[in-house]
């Protein structure tokens, strides 16, 4: 199979699972990190750094990135292909009386539907394990980010050795999927996260690869006890 057939088979069985879970997507995060999810992405955008500009925050889905951003920036676009898990981002900007900070659009990380340099910084958050070309999802948003400006990707990382990892690797394949399934009546969904956290990449992988796409000063802060990294690199 062609690479692009294999990245829009992946897509179209991302999507699908994206949008039965939607109407979970929110309290089933909170509940299985401990409410800490949303301190996670408050992180990831102090690194960010993006003060007065315009924001991308790539594969938004239900859009508590973008949320976030919203407060320290003029103009944020939260881009996802799941209409269902943007159709719950816009209701909640909607509520928190955001709707003129933040343009939701449907499309496709792997291909920006934006000129270059048109973003003073871009954010991903828990995207990285589910798009299906890590690679060109990173290099699309370099292409749109201004010259100087970061890409900050947040995501939980492959569990460490040790006590922490033992307990960890626990919770993610034992815990994990029971509770999924009974938050969300969704089982396999939940024992998709478990299973791309497992084979996902390093830190160092990752770092790597961020290099490799073009990216300089590429850095990492640990989070969680080493289960959550924010990686960040320059333009
Ligand atoms: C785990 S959710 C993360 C949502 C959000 N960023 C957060 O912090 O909770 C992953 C999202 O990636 C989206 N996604 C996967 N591949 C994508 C692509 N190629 N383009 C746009 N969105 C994509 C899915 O639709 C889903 O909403």
């Amino acid at each position: 199979m062609d690479t692009q057939l294999g990245n829009r088979f992946k897509e179209r069985a991302i999507r699908e699972m994206f949008a039965r879970i939607a109407p979970c997507y929110d309290l089933v995060n909170r509940l299985m990190s401990w409410g800490q999810d949303n301190r996670w992405r408050r992180v990831a955008v102090s690194l960010a750094c993006p003060g007065r500009g315009r924001v991308l925050d790539a594969a938004t889905g239900t859009g508590d990135m973008a949320l976030e951003l919203a407060r320290h920036t003029d103009s944020v676009v939260g881009l996802d292909l799941c209409q269902e898990m943007l159709s719950r981002g816009q209701t909640k900007t909607e509520k928190k009386g955001l709707r003129s900070s933040v343009d939701f659009i449907m499309g496709d990380a792997l291909a920006l539907p934006f000129g270059d340099n048109s973003f003073d910084c871009a954010l991903n958050g828990f995207a990285l394990r589910n798009v299906a070309d890590i690679s060109l999802f990173l290099a699309e948003q370099r292409r749109v980010v201004k010259p100087g400006g970061r890409v900050v990707c947040l995501e939980l990382v492959r569990p460490a050795s040790g006590l922490v990892g033992t307990f960890y690797r626990f919770y993610l394949n034992r815990m994990v999927p029971v509770l999924g399934r009974w938050l969300s009546g969704d089982g396999k969904a939940y024992q998709y996260l478990p299973d791309s956290v497992g084979c996902f990449l390093s830190v160092a992988d990752l770092q790597k690869m961020m290099k490799d796409v073009g990216f300089h000063q590429v850095g990492y802060r640990s989070l969680n006890l080493g289960t959550i990294a924010v990686h960040v690199g320059v333009k």
